[in-house]
């Protein structure tokens, strides 16, 4: 199908998409954070408002201009991403976790710059686990019929790897991309595998991010239509 042929295929459908990156604060002026541009999430965005969805956007850390007809949030930590899904997704008929979530935050944000002291060695930084938003909200569904999408980068035995972290998410599909040779973070293109818990497993070839989301669109639009 031509994207004009796929007509209006989520209308009256409300979707909630996260795309970017999270930022973890060290001080004031510094984060520990990921190289996520953002641009798959707000391809998803797109094509899922011209496909006729209802687009909630929580955006994180992304430098994109915000995707026309979607109604964009803006958060920065992985605890403030989880905190705006919490509060958005119970109304979502789809939710898509495309955002790269940090695992781990600083135990404690100091209040002043950090400074390097002559003759002293660096602090070390002290890490916490950070909420796993995507095992939340499937542990919490909002209704039996709500799809749950995830996004997973591998670089090595990315269907093993795959397959074991959709069980462990408990997501309907997995998105799961393989980094490395120039593919995924920061680039136009994207190539991935859809891997579905009723086993299915879907290859999108190499191609634009517009492409890639409309097959994700594609697969979820089948299972709400099922559902
Ligand atoms: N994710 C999340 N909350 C986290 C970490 C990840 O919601 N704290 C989501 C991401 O948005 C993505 C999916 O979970 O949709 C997979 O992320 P990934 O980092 O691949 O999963 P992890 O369980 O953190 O596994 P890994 O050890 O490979 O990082
Ligand atoms: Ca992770």
């Amino acid at each position: 199908l031509a994207r004009g042929d796929l007509g209006a295929d989520l209308a009256g459908r409300r979707v909630l998409v996260t795309a970017g990156g999270t930022r973890e604060e060290i001080d004031p002026v510094r984060f520990l954070g990921n190289r996520s541009s953002g641009r798959q999430g707000y391809a998803l965005a797109a094509t899922a408002v011209a496909r006729g969805a209802e687009v909630t956007l929580i955006s994180v850390n992304v430098a994109l201009p915000d995707p026309a007809g979607a109604d964009v949030r803006r958060v920065g930590s992985a605890v403030e991403l989880e905190e705006a899904v919490r509060a958005e997704y119970g109304k979502a008929d789809a939710v898509v976790m495309a955002a790269a979530v940090a695992d781990f935050r600083p135990a404690r944000r100091a209040s002043g710059k950090i400074k390097k002291r002559a003759g002293v060695g660096p602090d070390p930084i002290e890490l916490v686990e950070n909420p796993d938003i995507l095992a939340g909200l499937t542990r919490d569904r909002a209704h039996p019929q709500q799809v749950i999408v995830g996004f997973a980068a591998e670089t090595d035995h990315v269907l093993e790897h795959g397959r074991a972290k959709l069980a462990r998410k408990g997501c309907d599909l997995l998105v799961v991309n393989q980094v490395g040779g120039g593919r995924a973070f920061g680039t136009e293109d994207n190539q991935a595998v859809v891997l579905g818990a009723d086993g299915s497993a879907t290859d999108i070839p190499y191609g634009p991010k517009d492409d890639l989301a409309d097959r994700v669109w594609d697969l979820v639009a089948d299972r709400l239509a099922a559902g």
